[in-house]
Formats: structure tokens, C-alpha cells, sequence
């Protein structure tokens, strides 16, 4: 997110910057304007968004502390108004129940007034509204506003169609970003990560592998199925729900009753390759799992594991070592 913006300290009599809301006088005598962030929409991701940006502007001196959240106004069952429930409860009890959004986020049914002071504005609404939003933004807003696009899918028109963080910057001529990626789950997260290593490990032992090859039904079409089903995927599930006190073997005979895991001879075998090689360190998900499979680690670590980053690039590694 950009930092708060300087502007000359104003002469004595001149006109007050337009919306300052609030400021710090740095060392050289500039003024440090803070930058103030709205989120438009506040279903679930709006709801998470605007969570995790109030959280951040309590931390950072350049951002206003309140971040308003714009509401499309409902009714719930009991009658009250959403926006209403959201400023008493601080939780936004129908999108995003049973999280507190941070005493500093204020959710406004009205969106001109949601939106007139803010140098931030991060979209977070279904895209088939995003039209009619921007539409009643023309000329709402700050003209030197920016804009961040947590929108997915495009607009379709006999013209084509158009993305709708170009939508945002055409109607309301301010730039847009985008920011996107797998946010559910962390089984996702892992998918992928396994499938760079597969990819980097095979091209590492064998040179004629293609890139091509892991988008064929034996590539990813295969590791999502094998993640989301089957034998391994069901043996593993329950040694996890054992915190790894029961073993592979163990559970291998009695849920399998006769057929044969490979999952955790596969892992063992792919780490003594590279352990051989001296290669664990670029390869940390596959030695993770096989660190598990033999319980030197819990089988939690695999999601602890998720957020680290191989301490070298794998595509590096996989054309250093042929
Ligand atoms: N960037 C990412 O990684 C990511 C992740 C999840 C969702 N998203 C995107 O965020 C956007 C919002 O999704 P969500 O899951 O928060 O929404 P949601 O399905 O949880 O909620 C729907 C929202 O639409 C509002 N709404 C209903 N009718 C409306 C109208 N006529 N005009 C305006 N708003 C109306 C509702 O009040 C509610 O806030 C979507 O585009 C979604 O794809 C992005």
C-alpha cells in the first residue's frame, strides 16, 4: 500500500489542503498528510479486507487510523439495519461472523460519503455491480485517489470484455492495481508448491522433461485428484487427525485391508535423492512431508511449512545442477 504523500507546508493565509484530515510535521518542515483508505463493499472478502487494512493503519503513522467501510445496506431478520449492527457489534454478523473487524473500521451505508476523503480505495464488491459503483463515483471522489482491485471476473460487452480494474480507471480516470491469489485454502497453497517441485525435481533427473507435460491429465489433473481422494489422501487425513501418533503402517493395514500406500515410500525415496545430492534445502515441501511421514515432525508442519520460501530459486537450482 503507498505511503502517506508530502506537500510543501502552505503559506500563512493560503487555502487548507483539500480534505486534509489530519497531519505530522516531518523534520524538514513538510507536512506529512495521512492517507485515508475505504473499502467499497463489504461482503466476506470486503469484511476481510477491511480487517486486515484497519490492522495495518493503527501500526502505520502514514495512514488515518479509521477505515471506512462502505455498506450496501440491508435488513436483517431481526430488523436492524446492517450497518447499524456492524458500528454496535464491530463484526460484520451476516458476511463475516464471529470476527471482530477492529474498533477503527466504521461501515457507512452511504457510498459518496464512504468515499469523499479517501486517498485509498480498495473495491471488494462482486463485479456485477462494479458498473453502477463506478458510475456513482464520477466525480465523488479525490482526484488524486488511488485504487486497489480485489475484484475478480470481467465485464463482458459486445466490445469484449474488459478488466475491471481498467473499468475503475477509465470511469474514474485515477490508476488502479490489482491484488489476487489463493486466500482459502491452504491446501491450495500447498498444490502449488508441490507442483513447482515436481516440475524442478524431474527436470533436475531427467533433461527431455517439458513444461507441458505437468498441464497434461498426468500432471496437475493427477496431483489434485490424488490431493483431494484416494488411498493416500485418506490414510494421510486420519494420521493427521491422530497428531501422527498412529503410524502409516498401522493405519495402512487397517483402513487399506490388503492394497498399498505409495505416498510415504515415494517421500522417503525422493529424499534420499536429495539428500544425496546435498538438494533439501531447495526442495523444502518434499522433505517436509517425508520429515512427517517418519515423525520427526508433527503432521502440522506442513502448513507452518507453507509460508516459507526455498532458500534458493528452484529454476535456478534445476539448471545449475544438470
Ligand atoms: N482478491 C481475492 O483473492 C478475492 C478473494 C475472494 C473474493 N474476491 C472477490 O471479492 C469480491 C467480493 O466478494 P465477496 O465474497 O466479498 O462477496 P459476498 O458474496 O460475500 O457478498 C456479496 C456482497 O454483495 C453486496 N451486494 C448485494 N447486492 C448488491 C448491489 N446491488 N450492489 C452492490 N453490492 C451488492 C452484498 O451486500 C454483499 O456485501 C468478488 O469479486 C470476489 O470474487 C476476491
Amino acid at each position: 500500500m503507498a505511503p502517506g504523500f508530502k506537500q510543501q507546508l502552505p503559506q500563512v493565509g493560503a487555502a487548507a489542503p483539500h480534505n486534509t484530515c489530519s497531519s505530522n510535521i516531518s523534520g524538514d518542515g513538510q507536512v506529512l498528510l495521512k492517507s485515508k483508505v475505504t473499502v467499497v463493499g463489504s461482503g466476506n472478502w470486503g469484511s476481510v479486507a477491511a480487517k486486515l487494512i484497519a490492522s495495518n493503519t493503527l501500526k502505520l503513522g502514514s495512514f488515518h487510523e479509521e477505515v471506512r467501510m462502505w455498506v450496501f445496506e440491508e435488513t436483517l431478520p431481526s430488523g436492524e439495519k446492517l450497518t447499524d449492527v456492524i458500528n454496535r457489534t464491530n463484526e460484520n454478523v451476516k458476511y463475516l461472523p464471529g470476527i471482530k473487524l477492529g474498533k477503527n473500521v466504521v461501515a457507512d451505508p452511504d457510498l459518496e460519503n464512504a468515499v469523499k476523503d479517501a486517498n485509498m480505495l480498495v473495491f471488494a464488491t462482486p463485479h456485477q455491480f462494479m458498473e453502477g459503483i463506478c458510475k456513482t463515483l464520477v466525480g465523488k471522489i479525490k482526484t488524486d485517489a488511488e485504487a486497489i482491485s480485489l475484484v475478480k471476473g470481467v465485464e463482458v460487452k459486445m466490445e469484449g470484455p474488459r478488466m475491471t480494474s481498467n473499468l475503475i480507471s477509465e470511469k474514474l480516470g485515477i490508476n488502479c492495481s490489482v491484488l489476487m491469489g489463493a486466500n482459502i485454502a491452504n491446501e491450495a497453497a500447498i498444490m502449488r508448491i508441490g507442483l513447482k517441485e515436481m516440475r524442478a525435481l524431474s527436470k533436475l533427473l531427467f533433461l527431455s522433461v517439458k513444461d507441458s507435460t505437468f498441464f497434461e491429465s498426468c500432471g496437475v489433473a493427477d496431483l489434485i485428484t490424488t490431493c483431494l481422494g484416494g488411498r493416500n489422501r485418506k490414510v494421510a487425513e486420519a494420521f493427521a487427525k491422530n497428531g501422527g501418533q498412529r503410524s502409516f503402517d498401522e493405519l495402512e493395514a487397517e483402513m487399506l485391508q490388503g492394497q498399498k500406500l505409495q505416498g510415504v515410500s515415494t517421500a522417503r525415496e525422493v529424499y534420499e535423492v536429495l539428500s544425496h545430492r546435498g538438494l533439501l534445502e531447495l526442495f523444502p515441501l518434499f522433505t517436509t512431508v517425508h520429515e512427517i511421514c517418519t515423525g520427526r515432525l508433527p503432521p502440522s508442519a506442513i502448513v507452518e511449512y507453507s509460508g516459507q520460501k526455498p532458500k534458493l530459486s528452484l529454476l535456478k537450482a534445476s539448471v545449475n545442477c544438470h
